[in-house]
């Protein structure tokens, strides 16, 4: 039996039950995406505010429609226009808003930690919508939801996942490696010297390079984004070199393609970077899969949270 969370944080957070749990209840929400009203009153007089101190497409919009499907109120701060410009800090705008008496906050800052020291801050639920190179927990639920789909159970014994390319600046290899781990599957990685720690996130091997790693003949290739904004020195010669020798380029694609082998990626994509443009319209290509799953993900951590504003309630 699990004590209910306040906040989600990290995957670490979680243990295996929790995590079927959460996978399962996206599991209802996805079904109710095939039919013409999408939208249920689960949250209805609840508030959701969204602070994202840095740029997203996927993360910000589905969490707005995951609110909205749950009917909840949804309010996002527009950063660049607000007063953090003018120097406030994180812990008074989270004071202002409190007046709003929101009941979640989805956050995402470049800085490590931020989303943990909000949530100690306040009564809302916090979910880190990423932070720095620390975490990005619902990429990695909306990316086992996805698995799960594919493999039809969540027991991923057995299964190979790569995960390739720029592991050093990746929350989104440290949370998606482990919850792939806990739910069963072996992980390794495949990635230049200076993007791959030696520390790495549940001592996952490493390959030398890719004819290694395709040997090993995984079910899953996972494609990181090269980050190139976090990136304050060059870890890799150029652009093209990095396709050259980490990307999925044609010759790579037609041998994942003959295998059957299912293609992975967060998103944003870099085209010519970490794939080729043929991948995109591969039929075990799960990128748009992935993007559709997280807004089912997102619903299902909004209801599966326990704000500690619901118990003021009663
Ligand atoms: N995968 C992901 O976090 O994408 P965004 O940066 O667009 O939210």
């Amino acid at each position: 039996m699990s004590e209910p969370h306040k906040d989600l944080l990290q995957i670490e957070d979680l243990n295996k039950d929790e995590i079927e749990s959460i996978l399962a209840a996206a599991q209802p929400f996805k079904e109710l995406f095939k039919r013409s009203v999408k939208k249920v009153p689960t949250l209805q007089g609840k508030t959701v505010l969204s602070l994202f101190y840095e740029p997203s497409t996927r993360t910000s919009s589905s969490f707005e429609v995951a609110a909205n499907r749950l009917s909840a109120d949804f309010t996002s701060l527009a950063v660049a226009s607000s007063s953090v410009v003018k120097g406030e800090t994180v812990l008074d705008t989270v004071d202002t808003l409190g007046a709003m008496r929101a009941d979640y906050i989805v956050i995402r800052h470049k800085k490590a930690g931020i989303p943990n020291l909000v949530a100690e801050h306040t009564d809302a639920s916090v979910i880190n919508a990423g932070d720095g190179f620390h975490a990005h927990p619902t990429q990695a639920l909306l990316d086992a939801s996805t698995l799960y789909d594919v493999f039809g159970k969540l027991d991923f014994s057995g299964k190979k996942i790569l995960i390739v390319g720029d592991i050093l600046h990746s929350r989104v290899a440290r949370s998606t490696s482990r919850i792939m781990t806990m739910l069963g599957a072996e992980v390794r990685v495949l990635g230049p010297g200076t993007l791959v720690p030696p520390g790495r996130p549940d001592k996952m091997k490493k390959f030398k390079n890719y004819e290694e790693a395709m040997d090993w003949k995984p079910d899953v290739v996972y494609l990181l984004r090269v980050q190139f904004e976090r990136q304050g020195e060059q870890f890799f010669p150029s652009s093209g070199e990095y396709h050259s020798v980490y990307g999925l380029n044609e010759e790579r694609f037609n041998k994942i393609k003959d295998e059957g082998v299912w293609v992975m990626h967060p998103g944003p994509v870099n085209r010519g970077v970490e794939l080729a443009d043929s991948v995109t319209t591969y039929d075990r290509c799960l990128i748009n899969r992935q993007v559709e799953n997280g807004i089912a993900t997102r619903m299902a951590v909004l209801y599966w949270l326990k704000p500690q504003t619901f118990q003021q309630d009663g």
